[in-house]
């Protein structure tokens, strides 16, 4: 196992749309391996595969942090079956380092996916469980949390974030999507 760089906004893999997953082979048994070590070590609760440079459906998920392996979840090729009600919570995002703003998402999510053996389950998740696999599945679509901030708080984060990427130095792109 080791650990995988994090790209973080605006590296355009994060706007990759990821694709489906076709065989659970030896690579992506490493990589989903690497993943899980990724997000421990950063630490988060979540990691989608565009989040380390693999446009693939693959999520990994610990919400309880806790016991290794108490609450891992690996899904592959997630689908959302069904969404009910609504919540808002204080997101982050390991690709938005050191920004955190309050997003609206449904309550109750009903996903289906494939595990990493390769049978399929259906999980029904609330609380925290819900808003991370809502927002590790937008990350398959190549979307981020900031998108689902007001125009007016995206735009302040945006000023922000150009300003933080000039001190660190960073090549500054013209136009941050
Ligand atoms: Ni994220």
């Amino acid at each position: 196992m080791s650990l995988l760089p994090i790209c973080t906004y605006p590296d355009p893999v994060l706007r990759q749309k990821a694709e489906c997953v076709e065989n659970i082979d030896e690579g992506l048994q490493c990589l989903i391996d690497d993943m899980i070590e990724t997000m421990r070590e950063a630490p988060g609760i979540g990691l989608a595969a565009n989040q380390v440079g693999r446009p693939v459906r693959v999520v990994v998920l610990d919400v309880e942090r806790g016991e290794p392996g108490s609450g891992l979840l690996v899904l592959i090729n997630p689908e959302l079956i069904s969404a009910d009600g609504k919540t808002q919570y204080e997101e982050g995002c390991l690709s938005v380092p050191g920004y955190f703003a309050s997003v609206t998402r449904c309550q109750e999510v009903v996903v289906r996916a494939v595990d990493r053996e390769g049978q399929v389950f259906e999980i029904t998740a609330d609380g925290l469980l819900a808003i991370a696999l809502q927002h590790e599945m937008d990350h398959l679509e190549g979307k981020l949390f900031i998108d689902r901030l007001s125009p007016i708080t995206r735009d302040i984060f945006k000023r922000k974030w150009k300003k933080k990427l000039k001190e660190e130095g960073d090549e500054v792109q013209p136009c941050l999507d």
